[in-house]
């Protein structure tokens, strides 16, 4: 924890999304650790309800929704749980996501469909039912998109589609709300050393230096390196930083 910034989520609520495993963790630890109440929302409710009890004891227990982020009924119900669980919202923090590796001519209809879902309508779908919330408390939306929202990645077509769009929507729902004391900001992850990159299955034949042009030049990053950033922008600090896209990629968009 660093000493520095505890307690600037104090009396804060955040909703972090993909909050089992990976960034999403170290989001949920890196706002904990600064005073927010974190409620987790990630798909396998075992794994999230470990992860939000080992973050905040036993009030982890009460602070999570196992939810399927591609399903609008299951994002306004988890925004529904989190705001009756702890009586408002403060910050969103969409970090779920899912990333197929294949050759495009053999991505099927539901590969496609599964990486539009989980990376782009899920986090559409939050916002949209986090709104009333946000705005409530002069609140924010932090997106994670990845370095594919800014770059092609081969083998990515749908991943990098999303990613794309998902910078996009940032983009255009800041604007929409400049009048507003709401921000919406994504940051743009490179390579990190998470299980959706330890468990990545590289489809036959696939071409591993270009596949590498689209990793980390310095090695993996740790996802704790970038949960300081969403913490940075999720707070008071970052209150002139609205409809802004960053690079957290270790020198990757150089
Ligand atoms: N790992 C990287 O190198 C990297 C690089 C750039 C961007 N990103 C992005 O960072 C985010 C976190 O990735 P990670 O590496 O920590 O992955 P991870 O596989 O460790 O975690 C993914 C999380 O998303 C949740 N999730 C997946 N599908 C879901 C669904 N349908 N509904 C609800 N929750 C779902 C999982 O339960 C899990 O909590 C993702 O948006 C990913 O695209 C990762």
């Amino acid at each position: 924890m660093d000493d520095t910034v505890v307690g600037s989520f104090t009396g804060k609520v955040a909703l972090v999304t993909g909050a089992s495993s990976g960034l999403g963790r170290a989001v949920a630890q890196a706002l904990t650790d600064r005073g927010a109440q974190v409620f987790g929302v990630a798909r396998d409710g075992d794994a999230l309800r470990r992860t939000m009890i080992e973050i905040a004891g036993s009030d982890g227990a009460k602070r999570y929704a196992p939810a399927d982020v591609a399903s609008s009924v299951a994002c306004t119900a988890a925004v529904d749980s989190c705001v009756s669980t702890l009586g408002g919202l403060d910050v969103l923090v969409n970090v779920a996501g899912a990333h197929t590796l294949r050759h495009s001519a053999d991505v099927t209809d539901e590969d496609w469909a599964r990486d539009l879902a989980v990376n782009l309508n899920g986090p559409f779908y939050l916002a949209r039912a986090a709104l009333p919330h946000l705005l409530a408390r002069g609140g924010n939306i932090v997106n994670v998109a990845s370095v594919a929202g800014l770059e092609g990645q081969a083998y990515s077509a749908g991943y990098c589609a999303a990613k794309h769009g998902l910078v996009g929507l940032t983009r255009a729902m800041a604007l929409e709300f400049t009048g507003t004391s709401l921000r919406i900001n994504a940051i743009c992850p490179g390579g990190m050393m998470t299980p959706q990159v330890t468990n990545f299955a590289f489809p036959e034949g696939v071409d591993f230096e270009l596949v590498m042009k689209s990793a980390a030049p310095r090695g993996l990053m740790e996802p704790g390196d970038v949960a300081k950033m969403v913490a940075f922008l999720a707070s008071d600090d970052a209150s002139a930083v609205h409809g802004a896209v960053y690079a957290v990629d270790n020198g990757k968009m150089a």
